[in-house]
């Protein structure tokens, strides 16, 4: 396993004011209790609503911050007490933060990153040739990473993070604030990255396109805790989205409201169409439904993943207590 987490937590205790003198302390469950693994050559999509947890595991993994318990094994390797030989296995890229030196051209920032990373000369110029092309960054090599767009400077990102050939690739939300270019740029990059290097990558994002486009499966997590993992498919019972009955009448009928196992959600066409969610199996649904009308036809619309997600922050985000 590349990557292992069991029974992974990391608390902060906040203080804040509540009076003139008097401050609350406040245990905040960032990542609470949080286990999965991750496979040599997966590529694995981290999702959950703002505040989740996902960059504090992220950091975890990283060393950059220390658990508060359970055990984290990245590449083999305990990540705080590793944490100098783990940075030779593993690239990482926050959206939100630059590791490139901000006032000088990116193609120097690649020469310090080789040095640091002590690669032979001629292996770093390939990789970065490699990645130029890819990712088209020969027309602002030379210009200060201040002066690059954003969709410029996650390109360099990602090409400094993979220079010294890591066998796991973190990103933390790569494709944030980015254009539609430069996210495909990005998407297409990486696909081939995996394809040709094998590399493992766990990635976090709120862009569904970024997960379908890129992730084998998903892992779920809502207020620290691991809701779903598997395929996008087990997604919307995760986020208690129902699937829609859309039945077609025989002759049009009144609202087929009270069937067991459904919850009316509209009609059309006078009563001819009506849509039921599914709140209970379908066949029971259809059973019940047609004892009462004569079906034509019947579907069973599955949600889009797009409102299964906006579904499970938006829950998440209001179980939370105000304020965190
Ligand atoms: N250094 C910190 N001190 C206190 N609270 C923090 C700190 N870092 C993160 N948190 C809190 O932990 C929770 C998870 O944050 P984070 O991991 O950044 O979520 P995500 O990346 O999923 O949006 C949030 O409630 C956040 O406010
Ligand atoms: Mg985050």
């Amino acid at each position: 396993m590349i990557v292992e987490l069991d029974g992974l937590s990391r608390h902060f205790v906040v203080r804040r004011p509540t009076g003139r003198f008097r401050r609350e302390k406040r245990v905040v469950r960032a990542v609470d209790g949080i286990s999965f693994t991750v496979a040599a050559g997966e590529c694995v999509g981290y999702i959950g609503a703002n505040g989740a947890g996902k960059s504090t595991t992220i950091k975890m993994l990283t060393g950059i911050l220390v658990p508060t318990s359970g055990r984290v094994r990245v590449t083999g390797l305990e990540p705080v007490r590793q944490r100098r030989e783990l940075a030779r296995r593993i690239g990482v890229v926050f959206g939100q933060r630059s590791q490139l030196w901000w006032d000088l051209p990116l193609a120097e920032s690649f020469r310090l990153l080789a040095a640091i990373h002590r690669l032979e000369p001629a292996v770093a110029r390939a990789r970065l040739d490699r990645c130029v092309d890819l990712l088209d960054l020969a027309a602002f090599l030379d210009t200060p990473v201040r002066q690059l767009s954003l969709g410029q400077r996650m390109r360099g990102e990602v090409t400094a993070a993979l220079l010294h050939a890591p066998r796991l690739l973190l990103l933390d939300e790569p494709t944030v604030g980015l254009d539609i270019v430069s996210k495909e740029a990005l998407r297409a990059f990486l696909t081939e990255e995996r394809r040709v290097a094998g590399t493992t990558i766990l990635l976090t994002t709120h862009d569904l396109s970024d997960i379908e486009r890129l992730s084998d499966r998903v892992v779920v997590v809502d207020s620290g805790r691991v809701v779903h993992t598997g395929g996008l498919a087990g997604l919307a019972a995760a986020a208690g989205v129902d699937r829609v009955l859309v039945v077609d009448l025989a002759e049009p009928a009144p609202p087929l409201e009270g069937v067991p196992g459904t919850r009316f959600l509209s009609a059309e066409a006078g009563g001819l169409r009506q849509h039921l969610a599914l709140t209970g199996s379908a066949a029971a649904a259809v059973a019940a439904v047609s004892a009462r009308v004569e079906l034509r036809d019947l579907t069973i619309a599955e949600p889009d993943i797009e409102s299964v997600v906006r579904r499970l922050y938006h829950r998440a985000a209001a179980t939370r207590p105000a304020g965190s």
